[in-house]
C-alpha cells in the first residue's frame, strides 16, 4: 500500500519535470533501425499538440484524421516516397507499406514506422526517404509532425 503511494507520488512529480527541462529525449526511447542504438531526437521538434502526444504515448494521434491524412499524402509525394513505394503505397521498386507483413516487424507499430521513416534502415531506405536529406539535420526534410501525418496516410491505405 505504502509503496504504491510512494510510486504514484514519484510519478506525479516526474511527469511535469520531463516536460520542463527542455533537454528530455525521455518519453519515447526511439531506436535507430540501422544501428540498434538510441535515436536521439530533440523533444523541442515535437512542437505540435499531436506530436507531443505521440512522444508520450507512442501512438499516432493522426490515425483516421482526414485532414492529417490529406496533408500526409502530399508529404508522401513531395518527399519521393511514391517513387519507390508506389502512389498508393502498394509497392513499386520498393515493397508496399500497407502490411500486414513488413520487412521490419516494427513497421506494424507507429513508433517503429516512425523510427524507420525518420532515420532509415540498412536495407536501402534512407532517413526521411531521400539520400540527400540528412537525418542528423533535423531542419532538413520531414518534421516529426509531418512524419506522423505520412504514417496516418500510409495506414489509411489499408494497413493496420
Ligand atoms: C529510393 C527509394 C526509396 C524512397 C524514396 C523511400 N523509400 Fe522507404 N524503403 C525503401 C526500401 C528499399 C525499403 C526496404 C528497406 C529495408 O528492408 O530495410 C524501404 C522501407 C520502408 C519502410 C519499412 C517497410 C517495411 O516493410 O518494414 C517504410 C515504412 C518506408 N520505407 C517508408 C517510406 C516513406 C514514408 C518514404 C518517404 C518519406 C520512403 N519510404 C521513401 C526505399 C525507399
Amino acid at each position: 500500500m505504502q509503496t504504491q503511494t510512494i510510486k504514484s507520488l514519484l510519478l506525479s512529480l516526474s511527469i511535469p519535470l520531463l516536460f520542463a527541462n527542455g533537454l528530455s529525449y525521455a518519453d519515447q526511447s526511439f531506436v535507430d533501425t540501422k544501428t540498434g542504438q538510441p535515436l536521439k531526437i530533440d523533444s523541442k521538434l515535437f512542437n505540435t499538440e499531436q506530436s507531443k502526444k505521440f512522444l508520450s504515448t507512442g501512438v499516432n494521434p493522426y490515425t483516421g484524421n482526414a485532414e492529417a491524412i490529406a496533408s500526409g499524402k502530399k508529404h508522401y509525394q513531395t518527399y519521393s516516397c511514391a517513387q519507390c513505394h508506389g502512389a498508393q503505397a502498394q509497392g513499386q521498386t520498393a515493397a508496399g507499406l500497407t502490411g500486414p507483413r513488413f520487412n521490419h516487424a516494427k513497421s506494424a507499430t507507429d513508433k517503429g514506422m516512425f523510427e524507420i521513416i525518420y532515420a532509415g534502415t540498412n536495407g536501402g531506405m534512407s532517413g526521411k526517404g531521400q539520400g540527400i536529406m540528412d537525418p542528423g539535420n533535423h531542419s532538413n526534410g520531414l518534421s516529426p509532425d509531418e512524419t506522423l501525418r505520412v504514417i496516418a496516410w500510409i495506414r489509411s491505405q489499408g494497413g493496420k
